[in-house]
């Protein structure tokens, strides 16, 4: 079951508008689902539009009328059905600060993987790859769209979900999300962890890594007793990575528990996390870096940013107490480039 952080992630959306479009067909199959995810914005007071397309047909007419019972507050845009759904809700002139697709299914790449975060130039350079995998054999063309949108400046964010139970509140509040996001403007930051909320998503982070078993557990006790040694990237003001600070010595700082919430894996911001970790060391006087680890991944990772595959002696305590985990290491020199090796 996912984790909610409401108070966390209202701040991010108090005083914008999500803007929801359902097609009739995903509509009627989920209507009450839907809903009771977009009463739930309401509540947390988030200014709510819904476009669809739902036919002014006899048969529909208790459901519009329903809709307009059930979302007082929500801003209602019927487009008409001989339309085309995507241009006519992509060139609406209302205000999006979030607009969300409810599909049959989130984006896939061709093997089946759930699509979690793009770029619109991602999106453009790789149509070709979506293609048949998406239910509506429209979306090629509605993607094209979608991106024009955002690199006009007229969206921020673009959310792709499988229209179901709970999908629009586990895209917005959780740490995984539920399906795709598109945009361009991220805008990273890396700080220390501050609030206890903060301390439960790095926690959780870190828990969703558990099973494959490459990083050493943490209680949520320890991360809130040494929450001065955690740094985060956040995206947004939304929490997506974490690192421990672990002083070795007056020169040297371990780079633990590093990790990136599945949603931005291999969006570099991995690379963002410990280069901008580095920045905040050397300006607390460290130079030297050491990690230890044995996945796969984050050694290639050290490896792209200049790390050395090596155990000094001075840090043979330390290796000594993760036998057999393959140390990096990187010094950075005064003016923040030639290493000085020991
Ligand atoms: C390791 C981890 C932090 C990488 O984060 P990330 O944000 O996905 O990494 P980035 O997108 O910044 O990747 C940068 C580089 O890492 C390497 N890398 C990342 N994913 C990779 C993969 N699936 N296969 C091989 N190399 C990979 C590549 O060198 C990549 O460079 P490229 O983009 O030019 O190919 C992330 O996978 C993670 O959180 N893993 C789980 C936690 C964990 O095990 N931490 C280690 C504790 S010891």
């Amino acid at each position: 079951m996912p984790q909610l952080y409401l108070q966390e992630y209202a701040k991010n959306l108090a005083g914008r508008r999500v803007c929801i479009a359902c097609r009739e067909g995903i509509l009627r199959d989920h209507f009450s689902e839907i809903v009771v995810d977009i009463k739930f914005l309401m509540r947390m007071n988030v200014a709510t539009s819904l476009f669809h397309n739902l036919p002014k047909r006899f048969a529909n007419q208790k459901l519009l009328t329903e809709l307009e019972k059930k979302l007082p507050t929500t801003n209602l845009v019927r487009i008409a059905p001989e339309l085309d759904f995507y241009e006519a809700v992509l060139s609406h002139p209302d205000s999006m600060d979030k607009l969300i697709f409810l599909e049959r299914r989130y984006l896939m790449d061709r093997q089946g993987k759930k699509i979690n975060a793009l770029t619109t130039g991602r999106v453009l350079e790789s149509l070709a790859d979506f293609g048949d995998l998406i239910g509506n054999v429209n979306f090629k063309d509605a993607m094209k769209r979608i991106c024009a949108k955002i690199e006009a400046g007229a969206c921020d964010r673009v959310h792709i979900l499988p229209a179901g139970k709970d999908t629009i509140k586990h895209e917005l509040f959780t740490v995984e999300g539920s399906g795709t996001m598109i945009a361009n403007n991220f805008i990273e930051e890396f700080r220390q962890v501050q609030t206890d909320e903060e301390v439960a998503i790095v926690s959780r982070i870190l828990t969703s890594y558990k099973r494959a078993g490459f990083l050493k557990p943490r209680s949520k006790e320890y991360l809130s007793r040494n929450r001065g040694s955690f740094f985060v990237t956040a995206i947004d003001g939304i929490i997506v990575g974490c690192v421990e600070q672990k002083v070795i010595d007056e020169q040297t700082v371990e780079l633990g528990a590093l990790a990136i919430s599945t949603r931005f894996l291999k969006q570099r911001v991995g690379v963002y996390t410990v280069n901008a970790f580095i920045r905040a060391m050397l300006a607390q006087g460290y130079r030297r870096f050491i990690s230890l680890t044995g996945n796969p991944r984050l050694q290639a990772l050290f490896r792209q940013l200049d790390f050395d595959e090596k155990s000094p002696s001075e840090y043979s305590r330390r290796q000594s107490e993760s036998p057999g985990v393959p140390m990096f290491y990187k010094a950075v020199g005064e003016n923040g480039a030639a290493p000085s090796k020991p």
